[in-house]
């Protein structure tokens, strides 16, 4: 196993059935991604470089739950998966942002991976809900400013907690704003992969 992309990408697919989290783990490795490249770029790293160096975000994104469906409770996830991981020889870098994204893992949220992942977590399914609910169901017609108004309407997709996403723009040292047009901009780039382009 090369621990890569594909790799990850397998072991979401084999562990996990459903396909909103399949699609939940997708959008969240493709905003963590984003932020992985971001990283590179301020340390001066191009080309593949910068690919090798966003891989590990864009892997910890897809496996984040991927105990999730198999091991929903509190005493397993994310633990169960990280587990299995580490038995795969997975880096501990990307084993370490999977259980920081778990408030009650008790592991603290260190390096930029471990602060992306957080970050992305629960605004990636923001984004989701926000496009899921336009007549197109596509992403291109989400805009910051409505992602901002919804955020304050706590009927709407009332799972998300909104603390976590404001928290996690505070982590990442990026104003809310930058953030939610960060991640936004990273989801309409992959929509027709995330299953939120046009008519999808
Ligand atoms: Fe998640």
């Amino acid at each position: 196993m090369r621990f890569g992309r594909q790799d990850a990408m397998a072991l979401l697919y084999e562990w996990t059935k459903g396909e909103s989290l399949r699609k939940h783990g997708l959008a969240v490795s493709v905003c963590t991604e984003s932020y992985g490249r971001r990283e590179a770029e301020k340390l001066g790293l191009t080309g593949a470089e910068v690919e090798a160096f966003a891989e590990p975000y864009a892997c910890a994104g897809l496996l984040h739950d991927m105990d999730y469906e198999r091991h929903p409770s509190l005493e397993e996830h994310p633990f169960v998966g990280v587990e299995h991981l580490r038995g795969l020889g997975w880096p501990e870098s990307i084993l370490h942002a999977i259980l920081a994204h778990a408030d009650y893992s008790g592991t603290p949220r260190a390096s930029h991976l471990d602060k992306a992942l957080f970050a992305c977590d629960e605004l990636a399914g923001f984004l989701t809900a926000c496009a899921l609910v336009k007549p197109s169901k596509s992403i291109h017609d989400v805009e910051v400013a409505s992602v901002k108004k919804k955020m304050k309407d706590k009927a709407f997709a009332r799972a998300v907690k909104r603390e976590d996403i404001t928290a996690g723009a505070e982590l990442l040292g990026v104003p809310l704003e930058e953030h939610l047009a960060n991640c936004l901009r990273a989801m309409q780039e992959r929509a027709e992969e995330l299953g939120l382009e046009n008519g999808a």
